[in-house]
């Protein structure tokens, strides 16, 4: 009973904690059903685990035995809890089951304080495996819900619904939350991503934001008030993770300098010995020949990564510039003429300053008449 003992000590943890940094307003702690699951905090709060008075009215979670998060929205059912982002204000959820696209066929979102950021109709359909003509087209079929003798797709584009209506059953079209707008239509998809739902009330999205702590006021059940906690008020948790988290970039920027520096020393220590008249065959170039404009740059295509890490290409998971992984909501931008893809932020910095491809060299733009760079030499 180890984990009793401890749960009582973070208890009276955060009881003290609580009574030491405000007296004035009625603070709650930070829960999880287990160490891998998400934070639970205002406006969510896990029954059993956190008071009423620490969770707006809708938004009650409960752990189940497997130690999942689980949330249950009126009318669909239970699902469980992947993510929250507190400051954007979205939930990221799945099929406790495994079948998301099951759950997807009796979505209903009507009494739920969450809603899809954007929706795409998806029309399902129920495909005999006997006499089911592929047509050619590479469909992904939806596993969880196919069997040996019957297959199903989900499909949004007009094309691939009109084929597969001529010899297999409509099921159903759904209205899916999506986490990006797809202008193009989707020949098929497999559904069994995490779903992105938003909430609009209650708005903490300022306090969060402004690093303050939101909460309901006292004696009150939808009056919100935002304690501006000082760092001393946050759980050991989120100050340990906020050290990190600005102590990494701090020590990476701090090596930045020094190598920017370093560079410069360098650069001028080696200057003399380039001057044009000891190889009068290389004429001086100019030191910045090769960045693009600004209006090109912001051309580019960019996607934002989703929860699910969804990547253009699935094997490239970290940017080749700054060496980081993509995480969820990251910019990416790739460089259409060779399909790289790069951080936004990176690769625009980069392209201000050289015309080219950092990965296979190739010039984005133009088809160079200018004297070549020093790189290709
Ligand atoms: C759930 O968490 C408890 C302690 O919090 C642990 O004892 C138990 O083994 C966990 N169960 C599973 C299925 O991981
Ligand atoms: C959701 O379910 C409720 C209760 O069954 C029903 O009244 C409502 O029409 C449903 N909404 C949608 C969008 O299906
Ligand atoms: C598809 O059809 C098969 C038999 O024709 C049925 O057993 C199965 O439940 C159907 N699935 C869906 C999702 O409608
Ligand atoms: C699939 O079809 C075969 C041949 O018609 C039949 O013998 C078998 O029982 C079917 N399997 C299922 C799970 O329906
Ligand atoms: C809140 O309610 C408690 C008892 O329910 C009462 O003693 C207290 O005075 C109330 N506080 C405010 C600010 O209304």
């Amino acid at each position: 009973m180890d984990m009793f003992k401890l749960v009582i000590l973070l208890f009276i943890f955060f009881l003290c904690s609580s009574l030491q940094t405000s007296r004035s307003t009625h603070t709650c702690g930070t829960a999880v059903c287990s160490r891998t699951e998400p934070e639970i905090r205002f406006p969510f709060r896990i029954q059993g685990q956190q008071a009423k008075s620490c969770g707006f009215p809708g938004f009650d979670l409960s752990c189940n035995s497997l130690n999942q998060t689980l949330v249950e929205l009126p009318y669909w059912g239970k699902f469980s809890v992947q993510g929250i982002d507190y400051a954007s204000q979205e939930i990221w959820i799945n099929d406790p089951n495994n079948c998301l696209p099951h759950r997807i066929l009796s979505l209903n979102l009507s009494a739920s304080p969450f809603k899809g950021i954007y929706y795409q109709d998806f029309t399902f359909f129920n495909c005999s495996n006997l006499n089911h003509p592929n047509y050619g087209l590479d469909l992904n079929p939806i596993a969880c819900l196919s069997g040996v003798n019957h297959t199903v797709f989900a499909t949004s584009s007009t094309r691939v619904e009109s084929y597969l209506s001529l010899s297999c059953q409509r099921v159903s079209t759904v209205a899916v939350p999506v986490d990006w707008p797809f202008y193009e239509q989707i020949l098929s998809a497999d559904l069994s991503d995490n779903m992105g739902l938003s909430w609009d009330n209650p708005k903490c999205r300022n306090c969060e934001s402004r690093g303050g702590k939101c909460g309901l006021k006292a004696n009150s059940t939808r009056e919100l008030i935002c304690s501006n906690a000082p760092l001393r008020g946050i759980p050991r948790s989120a100050r340990y993770a906020i050290t990190v988290g600005a102590g990494v970039p701090i020590i990476l920027c701090i090596l930045g300098v020094l190598c920017f520096v370093c560079g410069k020393v360098k650069s001028y220590a080696v200057r003399p010995h380039d001057i044009p008249e000891f190889n009068p065959t290389v004429a001086p170039q100019p030191t910045i020949v090769g960045g693009l404009d600004g209006p090109t740059i912001e051309s580019y295509p960019k996607i934002v990564i989703g929860e699910s890490r969804r990547l253009p290409k699935p094997d490239d998971n970290t940017c080749p510039i700054c060496l980081c992984e993509y995480l969820p909501k990251d910019t990416l931008k790739t460089i259409p003429q060779c399909q790289h893809c790069f951080h936004a932020d990176c690769i625009d910095e980069w392209l201000r300053l050289n015309a080219t491809c950092p990965i296979c060299r190739n010039s984005p733009q133009r088809v160079s008449s200018l004297p070549l760079h020093e790189e290709y030499s």
